[in-house]
């Protein structure tokens, strides 16, 4: 979006928009590798940084998770991005929910956009499978299922508790998920897109993913849409990822098999998403946690974090620039310039500044 020329002949034209982005570093490795991808933004420029506090340390120290207009104050950024929450002080993981459950649900960023990209051979934790069997998007449903916290406990601590957790499956939720998928594959001319839920043994909720999964099928002829029941699909996951393009599933299910997804990556530190509400304020993030053990000694792998804020950018209308991220990161994983955990000898500070140093 350019702002015209001045008659004074400044270029003002070539300068970018400006991007009010929320930055939620949260706990343990995520400050640090969320700080790698602030040098990288800030790089570019064109961003207004808004630091917001929100973790364990907050919560301990005042006893808010989020403030009350803290859902408000995310909307009016452009985007955010989010580092990773968890502490072992917080055994309930209550801040976690309200922060990074809570911003999903209370913005409606009801796309998990979570890719699958394997950046070099050797990474690859299967025998003999190289950078063109692993490449697919998963499509993880955010807003419902099994996360939305309906159920409760009865006689809680005692030999008798009862716990119930509810998975809800709407059919807005439903559709407008499996919608996501297939318009995506269209926009990409990409030919297929797999639903995969547990349809044989949950056969009221996973029945609607099939109903909806047939009716949507039937407006997109030049996608193939096919079904795996969600154990088939794990165990295809790790035999034959390369039969995969367009993965669409739903919460919890979409959770899991993204772990699998950072596996075939090299390491969850490689793995990046998005939680998008098209035309809104969207948040983007690692798919990794905070990782406790690795917290503060300069060790985690920035890359899932620096790859997320690339998707960020795509996402504001800046492809050029999330193309650059993403082949800096390329070209330091094949330079083997990185963390330890795929292949490197450096901290995550100098494995960040690798990237930097090839934009
Ligand atoms: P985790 O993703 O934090 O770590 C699992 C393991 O993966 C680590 O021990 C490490 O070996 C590896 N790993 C993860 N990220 C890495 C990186 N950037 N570089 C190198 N290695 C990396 O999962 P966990 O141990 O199950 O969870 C720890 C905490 O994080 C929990 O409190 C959990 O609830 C939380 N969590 C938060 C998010 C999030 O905020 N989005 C996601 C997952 C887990
Ligand atoms: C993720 C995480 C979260 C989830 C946790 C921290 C609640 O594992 O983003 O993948 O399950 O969605
Ligand atoms: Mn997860």
């Amino acid at each position: 979006m350019g702002i015209g020329s001045d008659p004074a002949g400044w270029e003002l034209d070539k300068i970018g928009p400006v991007h009010r982005i929320a930055v939620i570093p949260g706990d343990g490795i995520g400050r640090e590798v969320t700080a790698e991808a602030v040098k990288i933004l800030e790089a570019f420029g064109g961003v207004d940084l808004h630091y917001l506090p929100w973790s364990a340390d907050h919560y301990l120290a005042t006893g808010e998770t989020i403030p009350t207009d803290g859902y408000d104050t995310l909307r009016s950024c452009d985007a955010i991005l989010i580092g990773a929450l968890g502490d072992p002080r917080v055994p309930d993981n209550r801040h976690a929910r309200d922060i990074l459950l809570g911003t999903r649900f209370e913005l409606d960023l009801y796309v998990n956009y979570r890719p699958v990209r394997l950046l070099d051979d050797r990474l690859c934790p299967l025998k003999g499978r190289t950078r063109a069997d692993v490449n697919f998007v998963v499509f993880r449903e955010n807003t419902e299922g099994l996360y939305v916290g309906v159920g409760g406990r009865f006689k809680a601590g005692t030999p008798d508790e009862v716990a119930v957790q509810e998975e809800i499956n709407t059919y807005k939720g439903v559709h407008r998920i499996i919608r996501h998928a297939f318009e995506f594959a269209r926009a990409r001319g990409i030919r297929s897109v797999c639903m995969t839920d547990k349809s044989n043994a949950m056969a009221d909720g996973h029945a609607l993913w099939q109903r909806v999964f047939r009716e949507l099928q039937s407006e997109y002829p030049d996608v193939q849409g096919t079904h795996l029941y969600i154990d088939a699909l794990a165990m295809l996951l790790v035999q034959n990822p390369g039969q995969f393009q367009i993965i669409v599933t739903n919460n919890l299910f979409g959770d899991i098999i993204t772990d699998i997804g950072g596996a075939l990556q090299g390491g969850l530190g490689m793995a990046a998403s998005g939680n998008l509400h098209p035309g809104r304020t969207s948040m983007f993030e690692p798919v990794h946690g905070s990782a406790p053990p690795l917290a503060g000694k300069d060790v985690a792998n920035p890359i899932g974090s620096i790859l997320s804020a690339a998707l960020m950018l795509e996402t504001l209308g800046r492809a050029d620039e999330a193309q650059r991220i993403e082949r800096a990161v390329e070209a330091a994983v094949q330079a083997r310039e990185t963390t330890t955990d795929v292949g490197g000898a450096l901290g995550t500070r100098a494995a960040g500044e690798a990237i930097l140093r090839r934009l």
